[in-house]
């Protein structure tokens, strides 16, 4: 374990009952994400020796969503909740033996930043409470600093209207060291006006012990929690603006900012465009200089290099572009790799396909990949020239350099630089047109 070891506990018990909602306030998302991904993405950033999530409200939906998210986070069950200090006691098994800094987060407060995390856990002082000046302090905790550093919190329904004059405010993210922690919390009442286990009682404790308590500051918008549906639509736009901000510092050019959304892991070249009206769902690697043109929504899915998307094309998850691909507008794709230099120009959908280099499928191809129970493989190789509006019934093969007539329904393999039509011979009637337009408009007139 080495000397800046550091370990993070997450609380996420809390019920959040005016979410007025079924699902856990912690699986609510934000950025595509659940809202406890965004406080597990700042525990990473800390590079921790163990991460401990504290569930109780749905925890085993929790539980899963964690195990998805971290697979190397511990969930533990706090199955009662009885405040902030006895959630914190829940993980203490989990960290025996643990030496180093102990570091606090809450479930539902999604953007303290990692420069804040990291000054927090490097913070020399042996606890050390991040703490904000509110616009309106309103229930927060306060926090009472004196020249000896920080004294107390006291909780707003504890306190006494001088003390409610406090502006500057408990965030609830606290880091301590570890062994500190295994000592005092033992010793927390809930002998208050919430009859809780407040895990603010630890400064005073940690005073009364000759212990150095201190506070970090952030900005108050760092330490958004989320308790409302409102409050979620807020923090969404909050999550959207600032990570338009950063892809644009990152060398993005937006065409309409407020027009593009990102998930929390979206991850953009330099140099990229991206169009009006673009939606990133989860997963989403776009290169540097690969073109989004407006109207576009990508999920779980890599933009290589030169490609460019779009108008209206729907990208899927498994989906993988080459460099210089072109995906161009009513397109679908889904698990499908594209090859260096493939084309799919319009009205198309390829799922559960491979397409080699350079191959062009024409307007309107499908490739029919469920039968209604299973899906199959459709692999179309380099070069290949699929004619407009052909049906690949899968799993089915079509060669390199091999070509499909247009309005063909292939359900056979079509070997390398093989030509296949699979469509009714085409019969002309020389003058039948006319007769029968005739022959109707006549029936018309007799009505
Ligand atoms: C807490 C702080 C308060 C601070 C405020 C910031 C305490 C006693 N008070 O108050 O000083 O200003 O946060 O938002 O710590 N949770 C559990 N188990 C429990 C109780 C809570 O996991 O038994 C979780 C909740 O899910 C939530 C977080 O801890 O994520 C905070 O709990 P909450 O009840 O919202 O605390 P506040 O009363 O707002
Ligand atoms: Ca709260």
């Amino acid at each position: 374990m080495s000397e800046n070891a550091v370990a993070v506990v997450i609380l996420a018990a809390g019920q959040g009952s005016r979410m007025q909602s079924d699902l856990p306030k912690v699986l609510h998302r934000l950025g595509g994400a659940p809202l406890v991904g965004h406080a597990l993405s700042g525990a990473r950033s800390l590079e921790p020796e163990q991460v401990i999530v504290v569930t109780g409200h749905g925890s085993e939906a929790v539980t899963r969503a964690v195990a998805k998210l971290d697979p190397d986070a511990q969930c533990v069950l706090q199955s009662e909740q009885l405040g902030t200090g006895h959630a914190v006691q829940q993980a203490l098994p989990q960290l025996e033996g643990f030496q180093g800094k102990v570091v606090i987060l809450y479930g539902d407060t999604p953007f303290i930043g990692e420069d804040t995390l990291a000054a927090l856990a490097s913070h020399t002082a042996d606890l050390v409470v991040l703490g904000f000046e509110a616009e309106d302090p309103g229930r927060y905790g306060r926090l009472v600093v004196t020249d000896k550093g920080l004294e107390r919190i006291v909780e707003y329904k504890d306190a006494d209207a001088a003390t409610r004059q406090i502006v500057l405010c408990n965030s609830g993210v606290m880091a301590l060291d570890a062994d500190l922690l295994r000592l005092l919390i033992v010793r927390l009442s809930d002998d208050n006006a919430a009859g809780e286990y407040y895990l603010t009682d630890l400064v005073a404790l940690a005073r009364a012990e000759g212990r150095r308590a201190d506070v970090v500051t952030c900005d108050e918008e760092e330490t958004l929690g989320i308790n409302t549906r409102a409050e979620l639509a807020r923090a969404e736009a909050l999550f959207q603006a600032r990570a338009r901000a950063r892809a644009m510092e990152d060398g993005v050019t937006l065409s309409d900012p407020g027009s593009t959304f990102f998930a929390l892991d979206t991850v953009i070249g330099r140099d990229a465009i991206i169009g009006q009206n673009v939606v990133f769902g989860p997963g989403v690697t776009v290169e540097s200089g690969a073109e989004i043109l407006p109207f576009c929504h990508l999920e779980g899915c890599h933009v290589s290099a030169g490609a460019t998307v779009g108008p209206f094309a729907r990208l899927r998850p498994g989906a993988e572009l080459g460099g210089d691909v072109h995906v161009g507008n009513f397109v679908e794709i889904k698990n499908t790799v594209l090859d260096e230099g493939a084309k799919v120009g319009h009205l198309t959908y390829l799922g559960d396909a491979h397409v080699g280099e350079a191959t062009n499928i024409g307007a309107g191809t499908i490739t029919c990949n469920y039968d209604g129970v299973m899906k199959h493989r459709t692999t179309i190789g380099a070069r290949a020239f699929i004619g407009s509006d052909t049906m690949l019934v899968a799993p089915v093969t079509v060669g390199a350099d091999a070509m499909t007539g247009s309005g063909s329904v292939i359900t056979e393999d079509v070997p390398d630089g093989a030509l296949a039509i699979g469509r009714a011979r085409q019969a002309t009637k020389l003058g039948l047109a006319t007769r029968l337009m005739a022959a109707l408009r006549a029936r018309k007139e007799t009505r």
